[in-house]
C-alpha cells in the first residue's frame, strides 16, 4: 500500500526523501541537497515536506515526494518545488496524489490562494494534466528551461 504523508526534516524518512530528490532531480542537472540549500538559502528549513511511502516487507520507502513553501513570496501564495518520483514508479499516479496533497494543504489548510512552480520542460505536461497554467515564457533555471506554472484556488471565500 502507499500513502502520502506530511513530514519535517525530524523525520526518520526525510534522508531517504533527500536521496529521492538528488537521484531524480538534483545529481542529473550536477547538484546535491548542500548545492540545492546553498542555491535557495533558508528554504529548505521553510519546506513543508510531502512524501509518498511505499510499505516494503523490510521497512517503508520514499518513492516520491513534493515540497511547498507556503507563503512565498508573499502571504497567501505558495511555491511547489522538488517534485519527484521514484524512476521506476513514474506513470502511477504518484505524482498527481503529492500534487493533490499539497493543494488539499495549501487551500484547505493553509488559506493559501495561489500556488505556482518553476516548470522543468519536461514536465509541463504533467502539470497542465493537472490544472496548472502557464504564467511565464521560457526562462533558464539550473541550466534547463523552465516555465512558471500557476494554479488559483477556485473555491469561493467564506
Ligand atoms: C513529473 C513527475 C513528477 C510526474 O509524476 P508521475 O507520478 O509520473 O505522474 P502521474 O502518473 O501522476 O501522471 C499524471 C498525468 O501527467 C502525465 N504526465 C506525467 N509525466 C509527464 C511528463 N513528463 N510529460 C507529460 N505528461 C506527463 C501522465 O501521462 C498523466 O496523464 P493522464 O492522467 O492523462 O494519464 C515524474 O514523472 C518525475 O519525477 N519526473 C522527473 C522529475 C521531474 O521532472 N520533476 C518535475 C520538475 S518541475
Amino acid at each position: 500500500m502507499i500513502t502520502i504523508r506530511r513530514i519535517s526534516q525530524d523525520d526518520l524518512l526525510y534522508p531517504q526523501q533527500c536521496s529521492l530528490r538528488e537521484t531524480v532531480l538534483l545529481n542529473p542537472i550536477g547538484l546535491d541537497i548542500p548545492k540545492f540549500k546553498a542555491m535557495f538559502p533558508g528554504v529548505e528549513e521553510r519546506f513543508e515536506h510531502f512524501v509518498a511511502v511505499f510499505k516494503h516487507p523490510s521497512g517503508e520507502r520514499v518513492i516520491g515526494t513534493a515540497s511547498l513553501l507556503p507563503n512565498y513570496p508573499e502571504s497567501g501564495i505558495g511555491k511547489l518545488m522538488q517534485m519527484a518520483v521514484d524512476l521506476q514508479r513514474q506513470g502511477e499516479g504518484l505524482g498527481t496524489r503529492l500534487v493533490v496533497a499539497v493543494e488539499q494543504r495549501a487551500f484547505g489548510e493553509l488559506g493559501l490562494r495561489e500556488l505556482f512552480c518553476h516548470a522543468r520542460d519536461t514536465a509541463y505536461g504533467f502539470y497542465q494534466s493537472l490544472g496548472w497554467e502557464f504564467d511565464s515564457d521560457v526562462f533558464m533555471e539550473a541550466g534547463i528551461p523552465h516555465r512558471k506554472m500557476v494554479f488559483c484556488n477556485s473555491l469561493p471565500e467564506e
